[in-house]
């Protein structure tokens, strides 16, 4: 029995393909593939649909991605080149220590680099992540104290410019979080601080450079008073790619630090994973590292489990392998001189972005920045324009937006961050959109509070969706 149909699979106006034609085939006592309702495609239209659909994608290796506190850098492709080395690719983690001196070797070197660069004699490669990384360095914390026995610290400092992840890390270890106010230079007030700051504080947890793209001058002084409290200093690390090279952390009076690997040293993002979190910390905290343990004996690598004051595993097997393959490559082409170079040029990009943009953007906060700049929509909210409106528009440029409304404490927040792998001639055109999209909210306001024009998406009624959300479930219900 034969029979031809037609069909048109996916019933969309855009991408809808050709009608297919196929022949039903047998696939049991009365049953034909058109009653299981599949669609039928030749390859050639798969290919299309499948194509257009990657066409849509937005990535750095697409265009510019200036979404700061994420610092979309390039990947080089050589990363992915030795991550698929079949040696590496195809390695098992049950092989024992002797068939795998090669992959311990590498993990190894990379934690030299990092020693190298951060200044503490204790780390880990361990965590799957940047938050990853944080909740170890939490743990470590807590075993510290309480190896003391110094019981009544719940208290975990974190300032208002501060990650999401940050207060969601010290409530999982089971501490209360206390919110320390940002001072008029976007750094911690330190008078507010020595208010909240007691015995019963834990630690606090800082990222430097901070959310604003701001270098915390008080570092010092924030250690000191810490420290006189029996407190540790925490350094969320993950722009550590500001300041690489040119200062270590450890140097700053800093115990503990977590970096996320796939924002410094070119490795995929991936929504917690797969990433890597690296942790280092002062010789202190080194008995509460994650138990499992690359050591050298001589020529050769083992992993050592005997440490009786570790927090124990914070992973099954030992890290994202396949991601410290990446960052060791990466580091291996930076080398010494190249390892200086990335913090100078992030932070040259940022301030040349700020610089040519300051009389079209308000800049909430004027002093020199970091790897990111800080700009809000207070120049054209008499327009009627907001930073929602200029990060749409900016879509139709061509430009995946920056982050936005983001650190909470800058009203309408638009954060750039352009890192060092951009060309001056990509933030020149980046600059040129900048400063069209600052005349047309003055001229042409409407083509900014709908925008985007160009995309597949037009805007969504985000308030809507919030307030009346509808939830379907693809899967299982039709
Ligand atoms: C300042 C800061 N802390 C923590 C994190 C969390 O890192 P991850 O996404 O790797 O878990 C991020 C992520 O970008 C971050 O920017």
């Amino acid at each position: 029995m034969q029979t031809i149909f037609e069909k048109s699979v996916l019933g969309r106006s855009q991408y809808q393909l050709p009608v297919a034609i196929a022949a039903e085939i047998e696939l049991g006592e009365g049953m034909t593939r058109s009653m299981l309702d599949l669609p039928e495609v030749s390859e050639l239209d798969i290919v299309r649909h499948y194509t257009a659909l990657s066409q849509r994608s937005f990535g750095v290796d697409t265009g510019f991605y200036p979404l700061g506190s994420c610092t979309m850098k390039y990947n080089p492709r050589i990363n992915e080149a030795m991550a698929g080395l079949k040696e590496f690719a195809q390695f098992h983690p049950w092989q024992d220590d002797a068939d795998s001196q090669g992959t311990l070797e590498l993990i190894y070197r990379t934690q030299e680099y990092l020693t190298e660069v951060t200044g503490f004699p204790g780390l880990t490669l361990e965590p799957a992540a940047g938050a990853h990384g944080e909740l170890t360095a939490v743990m470590m914390m807590k075993a510290y104290h309480l190896d003391r026995n110094d019981t009544q610290r719940r208290k975990m400092l974190i300032p208002d410019s501060a990650h999401g992840t940050n207060p969601a890390t010290a409530a999982m270890c089971g501490f209360d979080t206390v919110e320390v106010p940002s001072d008029a230079q976007g750094g911690v007030d330190l008078e507010k601080l020595k208010a909240v700051l007691d015995e019963k504080t834990v630690g606090m947890m800082l990222t430097i450079p901070n959310t604003l793209g701001l270098f915390d001058r008080n570092i010092l002084e924030i250690s000191k008073l810490l420290h006189e409290k029996g407190a540790l200093l925490y350094m969320d690390g993950a722009n550590l790619n500001a300041i690489l090279g040119a200062v270590k952390p450890a140097k700053m009076g800093v115990d503990v630090m977590h970096i996320n690997l796939h924002k410094t040293f070119s490795t995929p993002h991936g929504g917690g994973g797969p990433g890597g979190g690296f942790v280092g910390c002062v010789s202190s905290l080194v008995p509460y590292l994650p138990a499992q343990r690359i050591v050298k004996d001589g020529d050769s690598f083992r992993l050592d489990f005997s440490a009786p004051k570790s927090i124990g595993r914070v992973r099954a097997f030992y890290s994202n392998f396949g991601v410290i393959v990446r960052a060791y490559t990466y580091m291996l082409r930076l080398g010494k001189e190249g390892t200086k170079r990335i913090g100078r040029y992030a932070v040259l990009n940022a301030n040349y972005i700020k610089a040519r943009l300051k009389d079209f953007y308000n800049i909430p906060f004027q002093q020199h920045c970091m790897h990111e700049v800080v700009f809000n929509d207070e120049k054209q909210t008499q327009y009627h324009i907001t930073t929602m409106d200029i990060a749409k528009r900016l879509i139709d440029f061509g430009y995946h937006p920056p982050t936005i409304y983001f650190p909470l404490i800058v009203h309408g927040s638009l954060m750039v961050e352009p890192t060092e792998t951009e060309s001056k001639e990509t933030l020149d055109e980046f600059i040129d959109a900048m400063m069209k999209i600052a005349e047309e909210a003055k001229v042409t306001p409407e083509l900014l509070q709908r925008a985007p024009h160009s995309a597949a998406v037009k805007r969504v009624d985000s308030v809507k969706a919030a307030r009346n959300p509808v939830v379907v479930c693809n899967t299982c219900c039709t």
